[in-house]
């Protein structure tokens, strides 16, 4: 049986849905687990902000991230802030101090990928999860680590950011960019920056990670050629429509033919409206795998939101308890890039 007493950094729409699957809905699934959970603090950044979920009397909600590093009872941190300046320090010192590391941060984890790599490898001890990072509740990080080690992937596209998915899809019947930006917001799928969202930002981090998983390459972000959706107006989709097909933002990475290359990129496509990223709507998400064994294989479900992107760090949580983490990037290979492919910017 295992102790994971836990310092959850940040308690926004994430934090808050984490701590009240950990605490309140699943503590008994936890114990039937063997796992002793605990969430010892949280720390946030207004203490006196009115959250929107009860906090037990054996957590302390703290105004400082560095009482969850400094408390050595706490074994296991979950970053789920954002941002990449202080919320390094968070990450970067856990794993020094020897804790295990959840975390939903998929800008960091694109920015600093290498030294991440380079810091677990120094200490060996430490899990590091971060199923959060990509595609809010698709359990995608998890496929691609254990489920395409005896395949061979030679693409992924798809839809990885439920902001501008939903965005897009409301915008098709006519409505306001800035409205239905504000109503993602509300909703909770955008980033504290919604810039990154809209203008591609997080779909580059979230590719880089997935082609790091599927190719086992390191894509620097400045190598990644991305465009976002300010430039989508409401004309794009009546010459789409004309085409019998819709626009949506996507990341994609494939080898080339020869299988020695690789090309990423991020763009707003074209695409039929008989492909199965055409019918993927709202903030769904949805990665498509083609592969040699599996030959096209399509992740669908929940891309952003409270619960979904919660659920994907407690399975984190679960597997920690159960000491089933892996490798965090299992595959190591160096490959030159191509450059992109997406000036057909039209999928078949
Ligand atoms: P959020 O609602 O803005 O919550 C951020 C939390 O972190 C807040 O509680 C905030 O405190 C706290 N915080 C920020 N800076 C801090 C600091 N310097 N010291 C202590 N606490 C600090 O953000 P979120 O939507 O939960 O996103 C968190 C992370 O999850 C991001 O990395 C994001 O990319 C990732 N993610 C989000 C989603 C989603 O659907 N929202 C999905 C997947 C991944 P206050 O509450 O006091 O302001
Ligand atoms: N802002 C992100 C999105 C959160 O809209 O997809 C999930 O990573």
């Amino acid at each position: 049986s295992s102790s994971l007493i836990v310092g959850l950094v940040g308690g926004g729409t994430v934090g808050g849905g984490v701590y009240d699957i950990v605490e309140h809905t699943h503590k008994d699934f936890f114990r039937s687990l063997g796992a002793q959970v605990q969430v010892k603090r949280i720390a946030v950044r207004n203490l006196k902000k009115q959250r929107d979920f009860s906090v037990a009397a054996h957590t302390e909600l703290v105004g400082d991230w560095r009482l969850v590093l400094d408390d050595p009872e706490i074994n296991t941190v979950i970053e789920v802030m954002g941002g990449i300046t202080e919320a390094k320090e968070v990450v970067f010192g856990a794993i020094a101090k020897g804790k295990h590391v959840i975390t939903a941060n998929k800008a960091l984890l694109a920015a600093y990928l290498p030294e991440i790599v380079d810091l677990l490898k120094k200490h060996p001890q430490v899990k590091f999860g971060y199923e959060a990072a990509v595609c809010g509740g698709i359990p995608i990080i998890h496929t691609l680590q254990n489920d395409y080690l005896g395949d061979q992937v030679s693409q992924i596209l798809g839809i990885m950011n439920g902001t501008t998915n939903f965005m897009l899809t409301k915008m098709e019947s006519g409505a306001d960019y800035g409205q239905v930006l504000a109503e993602a917001q509300a909703l909770g799928y955008a980033e504290a920056d919604p810039t990154a969202d809209v203008e591609g930002h997080d779909v580059q981090a979230k590719i880089a990670l997935l082609a790091k998983l599927a190719f086992g390459v390191h894509v620097p972000s400045d190598q990644i050629p991305t465009k976002g959706i300010s430039s989508v107006a409401s004309v794009d989709f009546e010459y789409a429509r004309l085409l019998n097909a819709t626009i949506k933002l996507l990341g994609m990475a494939q080898l080339s033919p020869d299988g020695k290359k690789l090309s990423v990129a991020v763009s707003p496509f074209i695409v039929p409206r008989e492909h199965p990223i055409a019918g993927t709507n709202g903030s769904t998400n949805i990665v498509n795998i083609s592969s040699r064994n599996l030959v096209s294989s399509s992740y669908i479900g929940p891309g952003a939101g409270r619960y979904p992107t919660a659920n994907s760090i407690v399975s984190d949580l679960v597997r920690l308890a159960r000491g089933l983490v892996g490798p965090p990037f299992p595959v190591d290979r160096a490959m030159p890039l191509e450059p992109d492919y997406t000036s057909r910017f039209y999928i078949r």
